[in-house]
C-alpha cells in the first residue's frame, strides 16, 4: 500500500523537501564483496525512529530492494534479487545514516539506486553502483608454436578470464611500440556476466622478435601484462633442418651397412667352423 502512496509523496517533493545525501561519483564495489551504499539525511532536531521510512529502490524500475518503516524492515516487496542479501544499518539511523550494505556483489548489480528518506519531510537521491573485477593474469600463446620461420605469419593469442568490465588490450613490440593494425578483441560473458578476454595478433615473424600483452581494467586501473620472446630456438632456419636431416640419413645408413657387413662375416665365420670342426670326425 505504501508503495502506491510513494508517486504521490514524490510529486510533491518540491514543497517539502529533507536533505538527502549519496555519493555523486560512482560506488565501485569488487564482485563478491560486500558494498555500502552510503545514503544520509538531515534533520534539524532528534525524531522518532518510529517516524522515519527509509526505500531503497531501483531507480529506473523502482523495484524495492530494501524497505523500512513502523521501526522494522519491510521487505515483503523486496526484489527477489536482493532476498538475504541487503540490511540498513539500525543503530545509526537516528544520526542520519540510511546507508545500505549489500552482500555478495554480482554484475547483475551494476544499476543506479535511489534512496527515498522520510521523517516528516522526504528527499530522495540517486547513486551508481559500479562492479569491478580484476581479470586473471594473461596468457601469450604461440601458434603454431614450432618449426616457425622468419616471414612466416603467426598468430599470438592473448587470454585472461573472470573480469568486469571490458578491459583495454594493448599489444607492443619489443621496442614499446603499440601495435594495432592486426589484432581482434573478443569478450564472452559467462554465466555470472563476467568476461573472458581474447585477443589475437597476427605478425609476420622476425627474429629475436618479444611482443606483449597488456590489460587494463579502467576501474581497477590495475595492470596484467604477459609476453613471449621469439629467439633462434623456436626458430628452424630451412638450410640447418635440411643439413640436420640430411647428416642423420647418412650416419643412419652408414651405420647400417657397417652393422651388415660384421653380420655377414660372423655368419660366414661360423659356418667355416662348423665345416672344420666337422672334417676330423670323418677322416
Ligand atoms: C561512506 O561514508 C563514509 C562516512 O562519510 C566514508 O568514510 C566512506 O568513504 C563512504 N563510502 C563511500 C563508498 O562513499
Ligand atoms: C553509515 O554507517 C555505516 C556503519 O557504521 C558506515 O560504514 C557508513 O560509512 C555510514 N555512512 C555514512 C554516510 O555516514
Ligand atoms: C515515538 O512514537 C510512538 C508512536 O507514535 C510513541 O508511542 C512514542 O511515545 C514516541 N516516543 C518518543 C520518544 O517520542
Ligand atoms: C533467505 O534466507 C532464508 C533463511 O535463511 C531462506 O529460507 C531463503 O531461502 C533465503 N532466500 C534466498 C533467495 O536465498
Ligand atoms: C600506446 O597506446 C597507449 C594507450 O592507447 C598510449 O597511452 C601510449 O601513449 C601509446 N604508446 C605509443 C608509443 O604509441
Ligand atoms: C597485417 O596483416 C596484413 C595481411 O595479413 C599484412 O600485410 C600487414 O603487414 C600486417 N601488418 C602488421 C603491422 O603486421
Ligand atoms: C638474437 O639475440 C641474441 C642475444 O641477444 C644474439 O646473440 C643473436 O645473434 C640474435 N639473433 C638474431 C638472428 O638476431
Amino acid at each position: 500500500m505504501l508503495s502506491l502512496l510513494l508517486p504521490t509523496l514524490l510529486a510533491v517533493q518540491a514543497l517539502a523537501v529533507l536533505e538527502v545525501y549519496v555519493p555523486e561519483l560512482p560506488v565501485v564495489a569488487l564482485y563478491g564483496m560486500d558494498t555500502t551504499l552510503n545514503c544520509s539525511f538531515s534533520h534539524a532536531s532528534p525524531f522518532n525512529l518510529s517516524d522515519l521510512s527509509v526505500f531503497w529502490q531501483l531507480t529506473d524500475t523502482k523495484r524495492s530492494v530494501h524497505s523500512y518503516w513502523a521501526s522494522q524492515d519491510q521487505l515483503a516487496d523486496q526484489g527477489e534479487r536482493y532476498a538475504n542479501r541487503t540490511s540498513l544499518y539500525p543503530s545509526q539511523l537516528g544520526a542520519g545514516n540510511a546507508s545500505l550494505l549489500l552482500r555478495g556483489v554480482r554484475v547483475a548489480d551494476e544499476v543506479s539506486y535511489t534512496c527515498f528518506v522520510r521523517v516528516k519531510d522526504y528527499g530522495s537521491a540517486a547513486l551508481l553502483l559500479q562492479v569491478a573485477a580484476p581479470y586473471s593474469k594473461p596468457l601469450v600463446t604461440l601458434e603454431p608454436d614450432s618449426n616457425l620461420r622468419p616471414g612466416d605469419e603467426v598468430a599470438l593469442t592473448c587470454v585472461a578470464y573472470g573480469g568486469y568490465p571490458e578491459a583495454d588490450v594493448l599489444w607492443q613490440d619489443g621496442g614499446g611500440h603499440n601495435l594495432t593494425d592486426n589484432v581482434t578483441t573478443s569478450l564472452v560473458a559467462n554465466e555470472e556476466g563476467l568476461f573472458s578476454m581474447l585477443s589475437v595478433l597476427t605478425v609476420t615473424l622476425e627474429p629475436n622478435s618479444t611482443y606483449s600483452c597488456r590489460l587494463t581494467n579502467p576501474l581497477l586501473g590495475e595492470d596484467g601484462h604477459a609476453s613471449v620472446t621469439i629467439t633462434g630456438q623456436n626458430m628452424v632456419f630451412p638450410p640447418v633442418a635440411l643439413w640436420v636431416t640430411v647428416g642423420l640419413a647418412v650416419c643412419l645408413l652408414g651405420l647400417l651397412i657397417a652393422l651388415a657387413a660384421v653380420c655377414r662375416r660372423k655368419i660366414k665365420e661360423s659356418c667355416e667352423e662348423d665345416r672344420a670342426a666337422m672334417t676330423p670326425l670323418k677322416s
